[in-house]
C-alpha cells in the first residue's frame, strides 16, 4: 500500500515535471511579439511595450501601413533588427523613438513616405555605423538623438539634414582626429550640440564652420587637454552655453581664448586640471552670467580676473588651491553665490562682502568653509555676513569639526606672509582629526 501510494505520488510529481518542462520550452522557442498600444482614440500615438526575454526583429505590419499614426515609441522593446519595409506607409508619422533597442543596422529607407519626420531618436543602440543615405529620407528631421551608440561617422552622412536644430552624438566612439572637416557643412542650423563622452582632441579646427545659430556645445569628457580650436570660432558668437568639463585642460593662460564668444552666458571649466589662468581671459564674455571653475588646480588668482564683468552673478572656484583672493577680482561684477570653499586661503580682506556689495555685485549666498582659516579672521567674516544676512555654509560648523586655527597671538593677520604658518597648523589638525580651539 505505501509502496502504491508512493509510486502514485511519484507519477503526479513526473507529470506535473514534464508539463513545467513542456512551458518552460515553448516560452522559450515562440518568440513574443511587443504589444501595441493606440493611446489616443484616433490612433494618433502608438506605444509598444514589449515583455519576455526574447529579442525581435520588427517586421512590416506591427506599425507600419498607418496614415493615421503621428507619434510612434518602440522604446526598450528588445528590438535586435529593423526590417526594411517595417515602417512602409506611416504619411503622417513625425516622431519616432527608437531609443534602448539592440539595433546595429538601421534600415531607414520604408520612412520614405514619412517625410514629415522631424524627431528621431535612436540612443542607446548598438550602432556602430550608419549606411550611406540613411538620412535621404527625412529630411524635414529637426531632432537627432544617436547618444549611447558605438558610433563612427562618415562624411556625408548628415548632408541632406540642412533643417536639423538639435543633434545628440554623446557617448559613442567618435575619434576628434578622424573626423571630417565638412562632417556638418550642410547642418547650419543646430543649436544644441552634444559631443561630450567622446575623444575630441585633434578634431579639425574648422569643424563647425558652417554651424550658423549655435546655443549650446557640450565637449564634456572629451579627454581634452586644451580648448579645442573648433569650439572657439568667429561664426560660434551665438553660443550661450559651453560646457568643457571633466577633461585635462591646464592652461587658459592666453587672454584671447574665448575673444569670439561675445554672447556666452555660461561657461563650465569644472573638473579639470587649471593651472595658468590669464586675467583677460573671460573679459570678452561680457554677457557671462555663470562661470563654474570647481575642481581645478588654481593657486593664483589673477586681480582683474572678472572685475567689471557686469552681468556675472554665479562664481564657483571651490575645490581649488587659491591661497590669496583679491577682492578686485571680484568688483563691478554682480555676483549673487560665490563660492570659495575648500582652497587655501587663511584670511580675506577686511569688509569683504561689504566691499563687493559696495561695488554693485548683490552677494547673497557666499561659501567660504573648508578653508585654512585663522579663527580671528573666520570671526569676522561671519559676523560680517550675518550682519548683511547673506547665507554662508554652516557645513562643519558645529563644534565637532576643527574648522580654524590660531595661535598665541589673536589678530586677524592679513598678509601672506603668515599663511604658511596657519595652512602647516590647519593640516596638522585636520589630518589628525582633532578638535581645536572653541567652536564658532
Ligand atoms: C494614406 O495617405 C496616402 C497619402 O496621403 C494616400 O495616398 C493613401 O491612399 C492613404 N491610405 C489610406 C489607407 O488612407
Ligand atoms: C529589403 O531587403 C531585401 C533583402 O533582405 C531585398 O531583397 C529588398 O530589395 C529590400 N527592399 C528594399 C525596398 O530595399
Ligand atoms: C531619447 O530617448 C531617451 C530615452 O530612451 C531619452 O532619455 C532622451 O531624452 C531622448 N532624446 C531626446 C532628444 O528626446
Ligand atoms: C560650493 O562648492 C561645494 C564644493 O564643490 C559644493 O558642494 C557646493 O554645492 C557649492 N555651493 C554653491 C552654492 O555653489
Amino acid at each position: 500500500m505505501m509502496l502504491g501510494i508512493s509510486q502514485r505520488n511519484n507519477m503526479a510529481y513526473l507529470q506535473q515535471y514534464w508539463s513545467i518542462y513542456v512551458l518552460f520550452t515553448i516560452s522559450v522557442l515562440v518568440e513574443t511579439i511587443p504589444t501595441c498600444k493606440y493611446i489616443d482614440s484616433r490612433d494618433v500615438e502608438v506605444v509598444c511595450n514589449k515583455n519576455g526575454d526574447t529579442n525581435y526583429v520588427l517586421k512590416r505590419g506591427l506599425v507600419s501601413d498607418n496614415n493615421r499614426t503621428i507619434s510612434l515609441s518602440l522604446q526598450g522593446c528588445r528590438l535586435s533588427d529593423v526590417d526594411n519595409d517595417s515602417f512602409k506607409n506611416l504619411n503622417s508619422l513625425k516622431y519616432l523613438d527608437l531609443s534602448q533597442n539592440q539595433i546595429s543596422k538601421v534600415k531607414l529607407d520604408s520612412l520614405d513616405s514619412s517625410k514629415q519626420l522631424i524627431y528621431l531618436n535612436l540612443s542607446h543602440n548598438l550602432f556602430s555605423e550608419l549606411q550611406p543615405g540613411s538620412f535621404d529620407k527625412t529630411p524635414n528631421l529637426d531632432v537627432l538623438d544617436l547618444s549611447g551608440n558605438r558610433l563612427m561617422l562618415n562624411l556625408g552622412i548628415f548632408d541632406p539634414l540642412t533643417k536639423l536644430r538639435h543633434l545628440d552624438l554623446s557617448n559613442n566612439n567618435l575619434q576628434g582626429k578622424d573626423l571630417d572637416p565638412f562632417l556638418f557643412g550642410h547642418n547650419t542650423q543646430i543649436r544644441y550640440l552634444d559631443l561630450s563622452i567622446n575623444d575630441m582632441n585633434d578634431a579639425p579646427h574648422t569643424l563647425l564652420d558652417a554651424v550658423q545659430v549655435l546655443e549650446l556645445l557640450n565637449l564634456e569628457r572629451c579627454l581634452l587637454k586644451e580648448v579645442p580650436k573648433f569650439a572657439i570660432r568667429a561664426n560660434l558668437k551665438t553660443m550661450k552655453h559651453l560646457i568643457l568639463s571633466t577633461n585635462q585642460i591646464t592652461d587658459l593662460g592666453d587672454g584671447t581664448t574665448f575673444i569670439n564668444l561675445v554672447n556666452l552666458e555660461k561657461l563650465n571649466i569644472n573638473d579639470n586640471a587649471l593651472e595658468q589662468i590669464h586675467g583677460d581671459v573671460f573679459k570678452p564674455l561680457k554677457k557671462l552670467k555663470v562661470i563654474v571653475l570647481r575642481a581645478n588646480k588654481i593657486k593664483y588668482l589673477p586681480d582683474n580676473l572678472f572685475t567689471n564683468m557686469k552681468n556675472l552673478a554665479n562664481i564657483d572656484l571651490s575645490n581649488n588651491i587659491i591661497d590669496t583672493v583679491p577682492v578686485n577680482a571680484f568688483r563691478g561684477t554682480s555676483v549673487k553665490n560665490l563660492n570659495l570653499s575648500n582652497n587655501r586661503f587663511t584670511y580675506l580682506t577686511d569688509n569683504f562682502a561689504l566691499e563687493l556689495r559696495n561695488s554693485g555685485a548683490k552677494l547673497t549666498k557666499f561659501y567660504f568653509n573648508q578653508n585654512p582659516w585663522q579663527c580671528a579672521c573666520l570671526m569676522a567674516l561671519l559676523s560680517e555676513v550675518k550682519k548683511l544676512e547673506i547665507t554662508y555654509n554652516s557645513l562643519h560648523y558645529d563644534g565637532k569639526y576643527p574648522i580654524c586655527v590660531t595661535t598665541r597671538d589673536v589678530f586677524c593677520k592679513r598678509h601672506d606672509t603668515f599663511n604658511a604658518v596657519f595652512t602647516e597648523l590647519y593640516d596638522d589638525i585636520v589630518s589628525a582629526g582633532k578638535s581645536v580651539e572653541e567652536p564658532i
